[in-house]
C-alpha cells in the first residue's frame, strides 16, 4: 500500500496539488483536513468551546466518513449529511485548529484515517501525514510557500468564490493558524526527516503538478 504523504501548511497549493496529482497517478485520494473540519463543525453544532475538553465526546459520539463521489470529488458525511460546502465556512475555519490540538480528537481521526489505506496507491494530504499517520510512506513531500504568498493565494481563491475578503486580513489569519498548528503539542505540523521539500512561492499550479509526478514516478514507479 504504497503512501504518497503531503504536508505543510495551508496556502501552499496543497490541496488542489493533491487532487490533481492523485488523478494524474491513478491513486486514490484523501483529504484529512476535511475531517478535522467536519469534526470542528460537529463541535460547533453541539454548542461545545473548541477549546474545551467536551470535544473529545462530541467527536467520539460523531459519524464522519469521507467518500468519493463519481467525479472523483470528496464528500465528506457528518452524521449520514453531506457537509461538504459547510466545513469550509469562516466559522468551521475559525474553530479548527483549536479542536485539531485535542490529543483525543487527533487519535480518533489518525485511526480512522489509517483505515482508507489498502492495496492502491494513496495521496494523503495534512499536517503530520509523513510524521505521525503514515510514518513509513514510499514518498513523503512538504510544501511550503512565503506567508505573503500564501495569503494572495487565500485571496485569490476567496474573490473567486464570490466571499468578502481583505488581503491584510487572510495574511493575519494565515500566520494565526500556522502559529497555532505548528506550536501544539499534540503532533504539531512540521517536515518529516526524510520529506522532499518544495517551495511554491513563485511555481504555478502546473509546475508543482509536474514537480510532484515526477517524484511519484521516480520514486514509486508507474502503478
Ligand atoms: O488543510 P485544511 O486547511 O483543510 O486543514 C484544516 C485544519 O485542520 C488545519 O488548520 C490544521 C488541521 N489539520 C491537522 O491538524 N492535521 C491534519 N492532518 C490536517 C489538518
Amino acid at each position: 500500500m504504497p503512501v504518497v504523504a503531503i504536508d505543510g501548511p495551508a496556502g501552499t497549493g496543497k490541496s488542489s496539488v493533491a487532487r490533481l496529482l492523485a488523478d494524474r497517478v491513478r491513486a486514490q485520494y484523501l483529504d484529512t483536513g476535511a475531517m478535522y473540519r467536519a469534526a470542528t463543525l460537529a463541535v460547533l453544532r453541539a454548542g461545545v468551546a473548541p477549546d474545551s475538553d467536551e470535544v473529545a465526546r462530541v467527536v467520539a459520539a460523531s459519524d464522519i466518513r469521507l467518500s468519493t463521489d463519481s467525479d472523483g470529488a470528496t464528500l465528506v458525511m457528518l452524521d449520514g449529511e453531506d457537509v461538504s460546502e459547510e466545513i469550509r465556512t469562516e466559522a468551521v475555519t475559525g474553530s479548527v485548529s483549536a479542536v485539531s490540538a485535542n490529543a483525543e480528537v487527533r487519535v480518533r481521526l489518525v485511526d480512522l484515517q489509517r483505515t482508507h489505506a489498502d492495496q492502491t496507491l494513496l495521496v494523503v494530504e495534512g499536517r503530520d501525514i509523513g510524521t505521525v499517520v503514515f510514518p513509513a510512506a514510499a514518498l513523503k513531500i512538504y510544501l511550503t510557500a512565503t506567508p505573503q504568498a500564501r495569503a494572495e493565494r487565500r485571496h485569490r481563491q476567496n474573490i473567486a468564490a464570490g466571499r468578502e475578503s481583505i488581503l491584510d486580513e487572510v495574511l493575519d489569519s494565515v500566520n494565526r493558524r500556522d502559529h497555532l498548528d505548528s506550536t501544539r503539542e499534540a503532533s504539531p505540523l512540521r517536515p518529516a526527516d526524510d520529506a522532499v521539500h518544495v517551495d511554491t512561492s513563485d511555481m504555478t499550479l502546473d509546475q508543482v503538478l509536474d514537480t510532484l509526478t515526477e517524484l511519484v514516478e521516480t520514486r514509486i514507479g508507474g502503478q
